[in-house]
């Protein structure tokens, strides 16, 4: 006798080799891979990765579906566990569900308006100060460019102003080092005696140390900042216990980690696509000389970058920088008739959800016009854009991330002609975080004068 349907495991995708399931597939073309499930096994279907189930949703509701699960439903605790060894005992995803909201909460006055002003100067000093160095003309690799500026960036408006002043490139490397230590490997086991394990641990106890110097100075009296440590040292869990300096270094290294190369890769991958397709650029070009003018990059003004602004979820959608996010099935979850069965994982994949033709239009077309006020297709279904993720985890840092590449762009448009070495960047799915496939050269002239800004001449014929 056949069994009910609500008792049945979404069904399976073939193929894959014999323990390794489809964990090359993925590696190489996630975005091929789940397209063809979908198309073929419809919004839930099961997977196989070294020896896991995982239980594949693709389509705004069964994103949605994702997303509202609780906790001892569908847990990212249990599967972002490898972090620990980066972001430190007792935060994060080493704290109860429960304190890790409260940790979650502390972040938000540090993403107030009034904060994120006073970031728009400090973002816009620190791009300025950055290309300063660069001469009149020359190449750059955009991603490893951009990647720097976040770095000081992100511990400048975090750690605050001594931080920055004592990161030093050298320094800035360490945040490589901790990068590097998330990876397959440590998704299987993150303590194995592995040279890139030490290097990360290294990197870490360097950077903890630094951090905590900077606490004890203000502490004992040195001047306090406008940065999120400030917010941390000030807060107080709900029994009325501050937090340790061990969890205050945790959460700012968990905070920078987060936005980071996340912002950077979004960063490379909006330039790089504008620059591909030069036709859009006039329109951006055009709003900065009339709303930036000359001076101070204002919050107000960054909210009036919408030409900007649509670029940048084209470059979302097209290029997610966190290509899967994934849960550990606690409980069976149940979704369109089937269920999942505890012990496996669950997974949506922002990179797949954003190429369904049924959600956006012509899905493989840049087109930053589709996020027009007269087509507004995120909007068509909720979780359709799930680059930030959705529900109770999704990014808090989404409008500070978004900020930060609007002053990029706008200092590196506002200075320079821009084109790009070549073409037909592709994305490294390889990586943790998936960026364009080094090398990613852009090619610059300095402008003679600032003010108003002319489209550049493209490198290469506009599509
Ligand atoms: C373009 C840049 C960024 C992207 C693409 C991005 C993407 C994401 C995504 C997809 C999630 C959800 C993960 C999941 O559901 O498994 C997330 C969570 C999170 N993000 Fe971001 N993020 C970015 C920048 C930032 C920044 C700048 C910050 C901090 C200032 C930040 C802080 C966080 C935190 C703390 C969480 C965890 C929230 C929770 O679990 O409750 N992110 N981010």
């Amino acid at each position: 006798m056949s069994r009910p349907l609500a008792h049945c495991a979404p069904p399976s995708l073939p193929g894959g080799l014999p323990w390794l399931g489809h964990a090359l597939d993925l590696r190489r073309d996630p975005v091929g891979l789940l397209r063809r499930g979908h198309a073929r096994l419809g919004e839930i279907f099961s997977l196989r990765l070294a020896g896991t189930r995982v239980t594949a949703l693709v389509g705004p509701q069964a994103q949605g579906a994702f997303f509202g699960a609780p906790e001892d439903e569908l847990s990212a605790r249990e599967v972002y566990r490898f972090t620990v060894p980066v972001f430190g005992r007792g935060v994060v995803y080493d704290a109860t569900p429960a304190v890790m909201d409260e940790q979650m909460g502390f972040l938000f006055p540090a993403l107030r308006d009034d904060r994120l002003r006073t970031y728009a100067r400090v973002m816009q000093q620190q791009a300025e100060a950055y290309v300063e160095g660069w001469g009149d003309e020359g190449e750059v690799d955009l991603l490893a460019a951009l990647n720097e500026l976040t770095v000081f960036i992100a511990s400048r408006c975090l750690v605050g102003a001594e931080f920055r002043r004592r990161l030093s490139r050298e320094l800035a490397r360490l945040f490589q080092d901790l990068e590097h230590g998330i990876n397959l490997i440590s998704l299987v086991n993150p303590y194995l005696p592995l040279p890139t394990f030490r290097r990360r641990d290294r990197a870490r106890a360097c950077m903890a140390e630094l951090i905590t110097s900077i606490i004890a100075e203000r502490r004992a009296g040195a001047t306090a900042g406008d940065d999120f440590l400030e917010v941390l040292m000030a807060a107080r869990y709900a029994d009325g216990r501050a937090l340790s300096d061990e969890e205050i270094v945790g959460l700012l290294i968990s905070t920078i980690f987060a936005g980071q190369h996340t912002s950077a890769v979004m960063g490379a991958w909006t330039g790089i696509l504008l620059l591909e397709h030069p036709r859009w650029l006039p329109a951006v070009l055009d709003e900065q000389a009339q709303v930036l003018g000359s001076g101070d990059i204002t919050l107000e003004a960054l909210r009036r970058l919408v030409a900007l602004e649509r670029c940048i979820k084209e470059a979302e959608r097209l290029h997610p920088p966190l290509v899967m996010l994934m849960r550990r099935i606690v409980r069976d979850f149940e979704y369109g008739g089937f269920v999942a069965p505890a012990g496996g994982l669950a997974m949506v994949s922002p990179a797949a959800a954003h190429r369904l033709p049924a959600v956006f239009a012509d899905p493989d077309r840049y087109d930053p016009d589709r996020f027009g006020p007269e087509r507004q297709e995120d909007r068509r279904a909720k979780h359709a854009l799930i680059g930030f993720g959705g529900g109770h985890h999704r990014c808090i840092g989404s409008t500070f991330a978004q900020q930060q590449i609007k002053v990029i762009w706008s200092v590196l448009f506002g200075r320079f002609e821009l084109s790009l070495a070549r073409r037909g960047h592709q994305p490294d799915y390889s990586t943790f975080v998936a960026g364009p496939r080094p090398p990613c050269v852009v090619r610059y002239r300095r402008r003679r004068a600032r003010g108003p800004v002319a489209a550049p001449v493209p490198a290469v014929s506009p599509r």
